[in-house]
Formats: C-alpha cells, structure tokens, sequence
C-alpha cells in the first residue's frame, strides 16, 4: 500500500492547526524531576550527531540512540532556551528520517534502535524481534510525538509539523502488523504498556487524519483493554515498577488529548488512572521507598536501587525525597538508569496527570503510618499466560511487606516468560542502616499458592513433586553487617524462620556474585541464593512455610 499525504486539504481541513501553548509550567517537585533528568541528557548530547548518545549498561562505545533521542527533544522544546528548539527540529527529522519505509516488512514504520545500526534485514543483521528491531518503539515514540505535537507543535516549522504527521501515519498502519502469536510477537490485550500505546497512537492518528480504519481499530483496541482492565480494576500488566508507569504515562495522553473526543480510550482514561492510584497507593510503602510485590515485570529488586518509571511518576507528584533516600548519589549512577531519560516527558505531562491522582492515593503516596497494617487483595489477568486469575494478596507495615500472586500458567516466568523479571513472592524489610533487604521467590513452575498473613508467607507448588525446589532471591548484607550467609540466621535486620511445609528446612545457600560466586547476578542486583529442595524420597506436594520477626 502506498499512500501520500494531501498537505492542502489537510490544511484545508484544519487538521495542521495547533492551539499555542506555552511551556507547561511544571510543579516544583516536576520541575525538579526535568532538570535532574536534563542534566544527564545535556551531557550526553552529540550536537555533530543531533542524537543522544546510546545510554546503555552504561555507555556504548559511540553509537548513538533513538528512541531517548525523542524524549530529549520533548524536553529541549519545554525548555526551549538559545539552540533548544534547533536541537530539538533536528533529532526530530533524523529519528524520523531513518523511519521504516517499506511496507512489506514487520517493522514498517518503526524506528532504529540507534541510527548507526545495520539495516534490519540484511544477511548481517537478521530482524530478531526485540532485538535488531524493537515493535514497542512504534509506540514509544509514537506517543512521545503526539506529546510533540500536542504541547509544542507551534514552537516547530510548519514542514515539521507535517513530518510528524507523516511518521505518525505511518507509525500507526505498521503497528496494525502486529498480532499476539504470530510472527514471534506477544502483542496480546494482557501486555498492557505496549497494547496501550498502540490504542492511544492509532485513536490520535486516526482522529487527525479522519481515518475510520485508524479510529475504528483505536477503539476496537480500547475495547479488549477494558474487558480485561474492567473485570477486577487492574492492569493485566500487574504492578510492574516499570511498565506500570508505561501505562500511565500512554493513559495520560490519551486523558490529556482525547479526552475531548468520543475515542473510547479518551473517555475511559480518567477512571482507569484513577482506579490504578488506588491501587498501586495501596501497595506503595511510603517507609520503604518501594511498591510492595507482587511485580510481574520488574527491573530489581528494590526501587531505592534502580530506576523504575514508576518512582518517576512518585517523584513528579510528591517529590524525590519520597522516591529515593537522601543519599542517593546522582540518578545516572543508579541501575537501570538509562529509563531516567524518559523523565522530561513524564514532568511535562504531570500537571495534567496530578488532576487524576485521588487524594487519599496521594496521601498514601506520601507517609505510612506507624502503626499501620494494610492487606490489599485483587485479581489479575493476563491471557494467554494466564490459565486462570491470579489472586494477589500483600500484606504491608512500616518495616516489613510480604506480597504475592497465586497463579496457574501455561509459562514459566509469567506472560513474559521471564523468570529474572516476574517476582510472584516478594518480602521487603526495613534494615538497621536504613536500607531495605529483600526475599524473593525466583519463579520455577507454571503454578502457585501463596498464602499471606502478618509476618507469615506459605508457599505450596500444587502440580510438583519431589524434584521441585523453592530458590528465594535473598539481598546480600550491608555494609557493616556479616559479609558472608551461611544460613537465615546470618540475614541483616530480619528473622527468617522455616516453620512448616513439605521441604528440608535448612537449605543451600550459594552467592550470585558481580565478580564470583556460583550463579549469575540478575538486573545487576547481586544476591545469595537460597535453594530448599524435598527430601529425597517425599511424595509429599513441595511446600514451605515461613515466619518472619525482627
Ligand atoms: C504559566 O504561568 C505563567 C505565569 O503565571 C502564565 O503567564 C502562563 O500563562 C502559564 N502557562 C500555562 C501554559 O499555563
Ligand atoms: C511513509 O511510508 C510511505 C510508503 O512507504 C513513504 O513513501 C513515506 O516516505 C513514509 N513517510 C515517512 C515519514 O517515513
Ligand atoms: C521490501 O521488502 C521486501 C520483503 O523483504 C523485499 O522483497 C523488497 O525488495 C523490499 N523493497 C525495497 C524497495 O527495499
Ligand atoms: C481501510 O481498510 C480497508 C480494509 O483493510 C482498506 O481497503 C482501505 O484502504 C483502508 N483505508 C484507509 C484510508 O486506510
Ligand atoms: C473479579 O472478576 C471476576 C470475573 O469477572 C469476578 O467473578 C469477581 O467477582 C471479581 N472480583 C472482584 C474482587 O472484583
Ligand atoms: C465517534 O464519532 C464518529 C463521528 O460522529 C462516529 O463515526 C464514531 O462511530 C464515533 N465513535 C464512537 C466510539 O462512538
Ligand atoms: C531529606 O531531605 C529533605 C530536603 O533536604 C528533608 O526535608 C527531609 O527531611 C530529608 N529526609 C530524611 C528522611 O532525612
Ligand atoms: C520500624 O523501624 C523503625 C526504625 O528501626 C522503628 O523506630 C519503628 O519502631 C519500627 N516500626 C514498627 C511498626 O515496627
Ligand atoms: C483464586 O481464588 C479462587 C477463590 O478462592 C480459587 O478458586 C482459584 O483457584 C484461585 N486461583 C489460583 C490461580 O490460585
Ligand atoms: C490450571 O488451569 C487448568 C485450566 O483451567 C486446569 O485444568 C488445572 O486444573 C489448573 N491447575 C491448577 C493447579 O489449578
Ligand atoms: C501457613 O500454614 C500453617 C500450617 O498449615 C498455618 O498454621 C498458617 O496459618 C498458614 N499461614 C498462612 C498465612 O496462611
Ligand atoms: C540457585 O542455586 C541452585 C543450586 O542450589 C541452582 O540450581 C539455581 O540455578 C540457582 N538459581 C539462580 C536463579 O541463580
């Protein structure tokens, strides 16, 4: 299919015409958030390029990047001082430039991962999705150019402005290849953050070109969302301290841009962003900086120690304090850093987003009682991984958070298949020195009872035998206490106490270590395996109880 724009009855139409905004004005704690993060992105700027360095585990040698290229020129036109707007028209046509243009293949109207890249397809460099080309970055930057468009398009020549257009058109008919279950892709109602976007760019897209196809499908889109999001109020997507935050951030724009319109994602995104507040304050310990487990994605294993797009949304509503502790050293020497980039397009949509923040979700976000204990209880469903709900029960005080997912799955590693990411059994505890320890189930079998109670977790592997065994993720002592964990009473700051179940009590303990040990550090989090195995001969269903106490 080819097709090409009709500028003049695009003009015609009024389609082009952009209201004139201002810069947003952003909150103190916003503003906080867009200058930490321009910081970094100043500094790594190549003007030669007109790109962002590839900010990369940590820094690639050279290359360049795309996709936080955009995000970058989201906040060069919010602050849009001496060169900012220059700056931010030529990322703009590059990253666009290098825009997919063959509709035969998978990634028409993607982007490059970094312009410097092979062409995908190529004998040297074969399409592996998520890889050599990624489908999520129609939609991240897809939406990061509707925010463009929407809150800056003025501050841009009008041929820019039509550049957009154009990409996003694009953009918006390449998206449309994309099917759970074929071709390798997994884009399915459940994988809420990148289904989201989708919805979002195709109902924007479709309304400013007055495409039926595109608004049809954005609300066909809508739809499955819902059916899901609607039977319990939660994400499929459930908790992810990351793509929590994804979703938001597309569920924004859709509120902020289309919320005017009849899209069935523009009327629907206010509830639904209020509705996931009120869960996601329920599950956030103010005391510990951390949103409680159950994550079905998650980059680490403590939020104090990483960056999750989540703690910037926090950051932006009630300020950094909250987020990191006060002696966080720079953003940028944290892991999982390079997701810091995103920041400038989150503090610009903030002061929309705060308007759907309930006030008691706010308050929550902000302190937790001392004496308080809350258990939150839901339900998450995330089709085709998902043979069946999961029930979600976290238990939470100030010191101490024991969450969990109960599930039955066709996977191992939940609907992303990720044993490193999904963390169905979580405990977070508050430790002497202040910073938090953690013990949490690496997954190893498609099924799971979890029952949670006050300072008490029980794990049963309902379809296991004897061959099974229970690996927890336990965090390495601070500094100052015991280096070396030869059993639980070892662990700083938390009684750990095997108190029942089918499993030997006293486990294997082994070291997953940055320069040593037996095993691998996950997400750079280096931790101590704890590994309880049947004994030998049980044909006893594998379960394990445990008791926690300070
Ligand atoms: C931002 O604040 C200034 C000063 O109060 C005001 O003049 C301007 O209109 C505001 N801009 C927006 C977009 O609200
Ligand atoms: C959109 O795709 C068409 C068809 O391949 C191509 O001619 C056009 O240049 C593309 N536009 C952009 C902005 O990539
Ligand atoms: C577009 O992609 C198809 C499928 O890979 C290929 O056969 C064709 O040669 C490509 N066209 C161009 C202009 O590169
Ligand atoms: C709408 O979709 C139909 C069926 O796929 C297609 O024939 C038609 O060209 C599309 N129209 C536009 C404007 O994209
Ligand atoms: C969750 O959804 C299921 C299926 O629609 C329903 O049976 C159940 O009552 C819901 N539970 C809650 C707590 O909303
Ligand atoms: C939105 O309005 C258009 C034009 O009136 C109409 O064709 C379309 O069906 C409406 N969409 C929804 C979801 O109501
Ligand atoms: C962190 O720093 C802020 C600002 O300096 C201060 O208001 C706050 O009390 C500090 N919090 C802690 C826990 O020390
Ligand atoms: C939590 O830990 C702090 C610091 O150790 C302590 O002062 C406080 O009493 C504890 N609170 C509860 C509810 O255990
Ligand atoms: C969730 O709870 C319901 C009601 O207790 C139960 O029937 C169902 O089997 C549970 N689901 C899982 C996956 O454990
Ligand atoms: C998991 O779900 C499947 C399909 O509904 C069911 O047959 C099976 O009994 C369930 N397993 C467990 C352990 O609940
Ligand atoms: C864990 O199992 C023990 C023994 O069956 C039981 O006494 C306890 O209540 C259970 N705890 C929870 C939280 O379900
Ligand atoms: C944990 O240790 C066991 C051996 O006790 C090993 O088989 C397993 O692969 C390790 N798991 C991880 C996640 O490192």
């Amino acid at each position: 299919m080819r097709w090409k724009t009709n500028w003049p009855q695009l003009l015609r139409l009024g389609l082009l015409g952009v209201s004139a905004v201002q810069a947003v004005n952003l909150s103190t704690s916003a503003q906080n958030l867009f200058d930490e993060s321009m910081v970094i992105q100043d500094a790594i700027y190549d003007p030669a390029a007109a790109y962002l360095r590839y900010f990369y585990f940590p820094l690639a040698a050279g290359p360049h990047e795309t996709r936080s290229s955009v995000w970058y020129a989201a906040g060069l036109l919010q602050r849009d001082r001496g060169e900012d707007r220059n700056e931010a028209v030529r990322i703009l046509q590059n990253v666009i430039g290098g825009q997919e243009k063959n509709v035969s293949v998978q990634w028409y109207g993607d982007y490059t991962k970094y312009p410097e890249q092979p062409t995908v397809g190529t004998p040297a460099y074969p399409p592996v999705i998520y890889n050599s080309w990624d489908p999520n970055w129609r939609g991240f930057i897809g939406t990061a150019l509707i925010v463009i468009y929407e809150e800056f398009g003025d501050r841009l020549p009008s041929t820019v402005q039509e550049l957009i257009l154009d990409s996003l058109y694009n953009n918006t008919v390449g998206d449309t290849y994309r099917v759970g279950g074929v071709d390798g892709d997994n884009l399915y109602p459940a994988y809420s953050n990148a289904w989201l976007m989708r919805t979002v760019v195709g109902s924007w897209t479709g309304r400013k070109f007055g495409n039926a196809n595109m608004t049809a499908a954005g609300d066909s889109d809508a739809r499955a969302f819902l059916k899901l999001f609607d039977r319990n109020g939660t994400l499929s997507e459930f908790n992810g301290p990351t793509y929590a935050g994804v979703s938001l951030y597309a569920l924004t724009i859709a509120a902020k841009y289309l919320g005017a319109t009849n899209a069935t994602i523009g009327q629907q995104a206010h509830r639904v962003i209020e509705t996931i507040w009120g869960y996601e304050s329920q599950l956030w310990n103010a005391n510990l900086r951390n949103f409680a487990g159950p994550w079905d994605r998650s980059y680490g294993y403590d939020m104090n120690k990483y960056v999750a797009i989540m703690s910037l949304w926090v950051w932006s509503l009630v300020d950094k304090e909250h987020v990191f502790p006060n002696a966080t050293s720079p953003i940028w020497t944290m892991a999982h850093a390079d997701d810091f980039e995103i920041a400038p397009l989150v503090a610009v949509l903030s002061e929309f987003h705060q308007t759907l923040v309930p006030a008691a979700a706010r308050a929550r976000l902000q302190e937790f009682a001392g004496d308080e204990q809350r258990t939150y209880t839901g339900h998450a469903y995330a089709p085709p991984a998902d043979l069946e709900p999961r029930n979600i029960t976290t238990w939470l005080s100030r010191n101490l958070t024991i969450g969990t997912a109960s599930f039955n799955q066709s996977v191992v590693g939940g609907f992303s298949e990720d044993s490193t990411s999904f963390s169905p059994a979580v405990v977070q505890w508050l430790r002497p020195d202040a910073s938090i320890g953690y013990f949490n189930l690496y997954p190893e079998e498609t099924a799971l009872v979890a029952d949670v109670g006050p300072y008490a977790l029980n794990l049963t592997y309902p379809l296991c035998n004897a061959s099974s065994t229970f690996t927890f993720v336990l965090a390495s002592n601070p500094l100052g206490a015991k280096r070396d964990i030869a059993g639980l009473e070892d662990v700083d700051g938390l009684r750990i106490k095997v108190v029942g179940g089918t499993v030997d009590p006293v486990p294997e303990i082994s070291f997953c270590g940055l320069l040593g040990g037996t095993c691998e550090v996950i997400h750079n989090f280096e931790f101590w395996n704890v590994t309880f195995s049947m004994p030998e001969s049980s044909t006893a269903v594998p379960s394990v109880q445990l008791q926690f106490a300070f």
